[in-house]
């Protein structure tokens, strides 16, 4: 279904619901740009459909448009550079579509309001974030499978940044001095990359939730990362398939993790949660490790810690490597 129709179907339908029959007026947009888009608040999002084609440029028309989630379409096409001129348009997810390159150059004063912008798993070979990213104070930025590059990105404003998400790319290297200034940095992916340093180059910063390093040639000590500092405010660590030693780190009182996940690594010794009493009930959250591979831990590949016994530890034998 083309999206223009859907477009004008979707705005008729969340804002003339109960007036009229959106299908009667779902032909043009033109009477959007002028009467349903004077409203004050705009969102379209028709994330999980089968909309294909392209975005057409008269998106630029719908002003007031604040949030465009079209994520999990089949889409194609390029990004139309119209997009820019959406005064007001805070949220841009266009992940999981067929998007192409190149993208739009978005100039100094294009998307204002930006705040929020998803690229990923499309069609694009990003090769590194563009300027338009990069370079100003966004609070979300997901690039994953965009084909980047070379070293990490170094944001202009990375105290901006609360989730950051450049999975499956082919990033290599530039952790020293990453986390710089991420000060309000929540939550973080960069599995499936082939980042390669030693866990003792980073400083995670204060307060980050959920770290995700999966798959990549980290090494190291599990404890340069997991520690009584980070166990205050760290709830999922996922650093599975890396080359990380040691061994899990005991806590006091005070460990919010709900989810580790350490499997393919090389970490030693027992788990240590054992002993602590559950404390909270009901509330189990934990993922499972699917699969051994050869370079397996010595101990259990997942521990779910929050209700402070551990969810499977598999059987002690030899690494094989
Ligand atoms: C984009 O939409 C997808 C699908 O709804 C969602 O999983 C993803 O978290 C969204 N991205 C952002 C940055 O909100
Ligand atoms: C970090 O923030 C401080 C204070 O705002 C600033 O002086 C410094 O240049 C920033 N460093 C980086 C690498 O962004
Ligand atoms: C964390 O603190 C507890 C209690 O003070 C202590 O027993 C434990 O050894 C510490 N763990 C680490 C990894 O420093």
């Amino acid at each position: 279904m083309q999206i223009l129709s859907w477009v004008s179907k979707f705005l008729l339908l969340s804002f003339f619901l109960d007036v009229v029959s959106p299908l009667s007026l779902a032909q043009t947009i033109s009477p959007l740009q002028t009467s349903v888009c004077s409203e004050a608040d705009r969102d379209l999002s028709l994330d999980h459909n089968q909309l294909a084609g392209r975005i057409p440029n008269q998106i630029a028309g719908l002003k007031s448009l604040t949030r465009l989630s079209l994520s999990s379409n089949g889409l194609t096409g390029q990004i139309p550079a119209s997009i820019s001129s959406l005064q007001n348009l805070w949220y841009l997810n266009l992940s999981r579509n067929g998007f192409s390159d190149p993208l739009p150059v978005i100039q100094g004063r294009g998307l204002p309001s930006l705040l929020s912008v998803d690229l990923s798993n499309n069609h694009l070979s990003l090769g590194t974030v563009p300027g338009w990213i990069k370079d100003r104070e966004l609070s979300d930025v997901h690039l994953a499978g965009c084909k980047l590059q070379g070293n990490l990105p170094k944001f202009t404003r990375p105290d901006s940044l609360s989730s950051l998400d450049l999975s499956d790319n082919l990033l290599t290297g530039g952790i020293a001095g990453f986390f710089t200034n991420m000060t309000n940095l929540q939550k973080l992916k960069l599995s499936n990359n082939q980042l390669k340093f030693d866990l003792s180059e980073i400083k995670l910063p204060d307060g980050i939730s959920s770290i995700e390093l999966q798959s990549n040639q980290l090494s190291g000590l599990l404890s340069r990362i997991l520690n009584n500092r980070t166990s205050s405010f760290l709830e999922v660590l996922d650093v599975s398939g890396n080359q990380i030693s040691g061994t899990i780190p005991e806590f006091g009182e005070g460990l919010s993790l709900k989810a580790l996940i350490i499997g393919s690594n090389k970490i030693t010794g027992s788990v240590p949660w054992f002993n602590l009493k559950p404390e909270r009930t009901g509330e189990d959250r934990y993922f499972k490790e699917p699969h051994n591979r050869h370079h397996s831990n010595h101990l259990g590949a997942l521990v779910e810690s929050s209700m402070a016994r551990p969810f499977y530890q598999q059987p002690h034998r030899e690494n094989p490597s």
